[in-house]
């Protein structure tokens, strides 16, 4: 399998499954690994806060409400390397997370159909690409579980943004069409958004709209269905100019992270969708001048010009489909037998994706904000440019950070 590493210069790898096989010299193997997690890049003497990172772990735990996953993962990291006495030491910090509920009962239940392909699931794709060597087991790491070493990554590169006071943070505003207020649609502050953050089981900030869709969800897992909805990201802090102007814009790395991750349907920056029935003069955020900074009267781009920041807050919009893994039966193919069967799902999930995926999506635009902020301070230090230019990128909110 290639493709297990994201980021230039902070580069996070990760490895592992949803159920993992274990296996020693000694031993003939059991079933649950672990998922692995090195990060490149990370600078020496920083006290990491690894209580810190389990809380970023502990947000997408299955198991909190009727409404996730009734696995029963503890989810504990421990950092293994790049550490002395608690301070970094500038080696790739290793982290490690057993899988702990891997019950022969559920084995079994995979086991059972281990051929017959989910629709809406990736199993189809593993044949295609490993053949009968495939990962059969709560789908390897098409699994929601894979995302557990991108949030370790992620919890890290958060604590390296924290010292350049960046602060990022995602909520539900969407379940099967019931609609919360947003940061983005000027319908909610940033600040509302943090006071209200993780207030309830799905982290919809806005509490009215979360009852709605709390009941709406317990009837849609009532029916043996599942639902689809969205979050939006805020990242606030981050000085403009991130990003090259070209391939490696900031707004296609933070796609490409979030895109990465199951599940996630498309990405909308800023005011995105809206373009499309618009005219020029609505559109355009126009600059001004404010104690001798520029900023901008709106957020239609959603903080991103040229693909690269400008300063203001970055916000986007992640769509999430309905969880593929439903109990009602559904038309499908056998794949070793190649016939057409019906299945109805017995194993466990998640009867929505939201209330699990937005620690991840913090993850993927820290990681790639945090690159990006590499490749720009390198940038600056060959180019030997005027330094009042890096000067007038700084961040609109800077000083905003408050955790
Ligand atoms: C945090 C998280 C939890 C998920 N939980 C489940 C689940 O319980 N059951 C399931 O069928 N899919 C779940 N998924 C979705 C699948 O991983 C995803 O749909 C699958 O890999 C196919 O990829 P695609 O949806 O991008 O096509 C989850 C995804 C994420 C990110």
């Amino acid at each position: 399998m290639l493709g297990n590493t994201f980021g230039r210069l902070f580069q996070v790898t990760c490895s592992g499954e949803s159920y993992g096989w274990s296996m020693t010299a000694e031993g003939a193997g059991r079933w649950g690994g672990a998922l692995l997690t090195i990060v490149n890049g990370v600078p020496p003497g920083i006290k990491l806060d690894v209580a810190k990172i389990q809380a970023e772990l502990d947000k997408r735990r299955p198991g909190q409400s009727k409404l996730d996953s009734p696995r029963k993962e503890t989810d504990r990291v421990e950092v293994c390397s790049g550490l002395q006495e608690g301070l970094t030491t500038g080696a790739p910090v290793g982290m490690i997370i057993r899988n702990v509920d891997t019950q022969d009962i559920h084995v079994q239940q995979y086991r059972d159909v281990k051929d017959v392909v989910r629709p809406g699931h990736a199993e189809l794709n593993f044949f295609y690409k490993y053949g009968e060597h495939g990962d059969w087991c709560g789908a390897g790491r098409a699994s929601g579980r894979e995302t557990v070493g991108r949030v370790a990554g992620g919890a890290v590169a958060k604590q390296v943004l924290g010292r350049e006071k960046i602060e990022i943070l995602a909520h539900v505003i969407e379940s099967r069409g019931i609609k919360g207020r947003s940061v983005i649609e000027g319908t909610m502050t940033f600040e509302e958004l943090k006071e209200n953050y993780r207030g309830n089981d799905l982290n919809c900030c806005d509490l009215k709209a979360a009852q709605s869709m709390i009941d709406d969800l317990l009837k849609v897992r009532a029916d043996g269905d599942t639902a689809g909805g969205a979050i939006e990201v805020v990242a606030r802090g981050v000085p403009a100019g991130l990003g090259e102007p070209v391939f490696d814009k900031l707004k296609a790395a933070i796609a490409h992270g979030i895109c990465s991750v199951g599940a996630v349907t498309g990405i909308e920056f800023g005011a995105g969708a809206k373009a499309a029935a618009t005219v020029g003069s609505k559109w355009n955020d126009q600059p001004f001048l404010q104690d001798g900074r520029v900023r901008f009267r709106t957020n239609n781009c959603g903080g991103f010009l040229g693909g690269m920041s400008n300063g203001e807050d970055l916000i986007f919009k992640v769509f999430i489909k309905p969880t593929p893994t439903i109990s009602k039966p559904q038309r499908t193919v056998e794949m070793t037998a190649m016939r057409e069967q019906e299945l109805a799902a017995i194993t466990r999930r998640d009867i929505s994706i939201c209330p699990r995926i937005y620690p991840v999506a913090e993850a993927m635009t820290a990681i790639a904000v945090l690159d990006a902020l590499y490749m720009a301070r390198a940038w600056y230090g060959l180019a030997h440019l005027d330094p009042k230019w890096e000067t007038l990128a700084r961040p609109r909110h800077e000083g905003d950070y408050t955790k």
